[in-house]
């Protein structure tokens, strides 16, 4: 056993007293989680206890001194072993926050990432420079519908067709829309890209499969143990979905639209050349994270 997986033993076993107090259960959880490698043992343990007594983070310390009943206690201690073993934080608690949306998410759609807000910026943005022009949006690769729905919420002139080639991830974006009341707005369509449309989308944005099929394998346990694979997978390069994707949505995008596309940074330079293929008069610019990483593609189609 190495040090850390004895050491994680150690703080597991270590007993609870017999009726633990909030603040007694909190220490209790941030120990294991940090013997167990997290690197965020308090947060975690404060999300997962939280979750469990429907308490936010700041009510645990006002209730600080309260103990848990044997019920809340057991299923605190079962969320707090499976999240040491890597189960990411929002499958164990069933949400996560998105731009100004609460999602509900589970093991069937990919954890929307704070980067992917990024495209929610630009469009909004741009969305106020053409105030009334987007009529039409498609958001492929929809998942949680995390971009369909905030777009939805802020555009309520435009209607959304929300993709996804996995029934699964529908049935979650399914659920995130009617919790905002969205489903006259949104459309959903189980298919491959855009292969399922004729029509015309003054914007599109994507956040579609980009890693290298080789690095699976390389991701950390909470990616690679836990989110869809179909979520992650790009083939080839990271660049098979994308290469497919960029000559239909050019058969797809208005005259005067605008198409963002989320991207792995190191892959900047070939998808704008896959880019250009596809949209040889396009204005083509990447749009840099908070990181300083070039991690959106925009493409104005210029006609
Ligand atoms: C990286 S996830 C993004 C999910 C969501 N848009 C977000 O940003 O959180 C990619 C999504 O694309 C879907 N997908 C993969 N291949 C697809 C295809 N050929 N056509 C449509 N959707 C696809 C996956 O099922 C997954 O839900």
């Amino acid at each position: 056993m190495n040090k850390m997986a004895a050491e994680f033993a150690q703080a597991l076993s270590r007993e609870l007293p017999t009726n633990p107090k909030v603040g007694e259960a909190l220490h209790w959880g941030s120990r294991v989680l940090a013997a167990s490698g997290s690197e965020t043992p308090r947060l975690d343990a404060e999300l997962l206890l939280g979750y469990v007594l429907g308490l936010s983070r700041s009510q645990l310390y006002v209730h600080w001194e309260e103990p848990l009943s044997p019920k809340k206690l057991q299923h605190y201690q079962e969320l707090v072993q499976r999240r040491a073993q890597h189960e990411p934080v929002a499958y164990l608690v069933k949400s996560r926050a998105f731009y100004d949306v609460e999602l509900y998410v589970d093991a069937r759609v990919l954890i929307p990432r704070p980067e992917t807000e990024h495209l929610i910026e630009e469009a909004l943005a741009w969305a106020q420079q053409h105030p009334g022009y987007i009529r039409q949006i498609a958001d492929v690769g929809t998942g949680s519908g995390a971009l369909a729905i905030v777009l939805a919420r802020h555009l309520p002139q435009a209607h959304v067709w929300a993709v996804d080639l996995s029934a699964q991830a529908l049935s979650v974006a399914a659920r995130n829309i009617a919790r905002y009341q969205l489903e006259t707005q949104i459309t959903l369509i189980q298919g491959d890209l855009l292969t399922a449309f004729r029509g015309t989308f003054q914007l599109i944005v994507a956040n579609l499969p980009y890693i290298d099929h080789t690095e699976l394998s390389h991701l950390p346990p909470e990616v690679a143990t836990y989110e869809p694979r179909l979520a992650l997978n790009g083939g080839q390069e990271g660049l098979e979905i994308l290469a497919r994707f960029l000559p239909q949505a050019a058969e797809c995008l208005a005259a005067h639209g605008l198409l963002l596309l989320e991207i792995d940074p190191r892959q900047a330079a070939q998808v704008c050349k896959l880019a250009r293929a596809s949209f040889p008069k396009a204005n083509i610019t990447l749009l840099r994270d908070y990181a300083g990483w070039e991690r959106v593609v925009r493409i104005a189609h210029e006609g």
